[in-house]
């Protein structure tokens, strides 16, 4: 379930934000803005597609390279994030929308608020008879 303010999860849904979420503990790879880019498993994504990865081998434009345990990268830094080939990004969106809409189900917003009505009906039928 995607866990995040009406704005994050708005971007969860509208764009590839999904697909990046759905790398989640993947071992990939980020080129960053800079020229330099990093590798490693990517351990969470936030709404703005900020990603925290776990592992990391950074390597800056001049091909030196620095290993980290943990990496933080800003949305704004950012140039692609590869996606694995063994990944059909297709089949990858649906599953993770999917998983999402799974969960919301079982609240059955329907009957509740069919319920919620009968209760306001009743309770204007009390409020007029008054
Ligand atoms: C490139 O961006 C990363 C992430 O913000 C930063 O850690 C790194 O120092 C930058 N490298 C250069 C050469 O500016
Ligand atoms: C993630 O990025 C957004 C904008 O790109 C920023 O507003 C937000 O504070 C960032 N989150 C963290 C934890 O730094």
């Amino acid at each position: 379930m995607f866990v995040g303010n009406a704005k994050e999860k708005f971007f969860y849904h509208n764009t590839l934000l999904c697909l990046v979420k759905a790398l989640q503990d993947q071992s990939t790879v980020i080129d960053l803005r800079n020229d330099s880019y990093v590798c490693g498993i990517i351990s969470s994504v936030d709404g703005f597609m900020n990603i925290s990865m776990s592992n990391v081998v950074y390597c800056d434009s001049q091909g030196n390279e620095y290993s980290f345990e943990n990496m933080f990268i800003h949305a704004r830094n950012i140039r692609y994030v590869h996606v694995p080939q063994t990944f059909s990004i297709l089949t990858t969106i649906r599953n993770e929308l999917t998983k999402t809409k799974q969960k919301i189900i079982p609240k059955k917003p329907v009957e509740k608020s069919r319920k919620a009505k009968k209760a306001l009906k009743l309770h204007m039928e009390t409020v007029a008879s008054i």
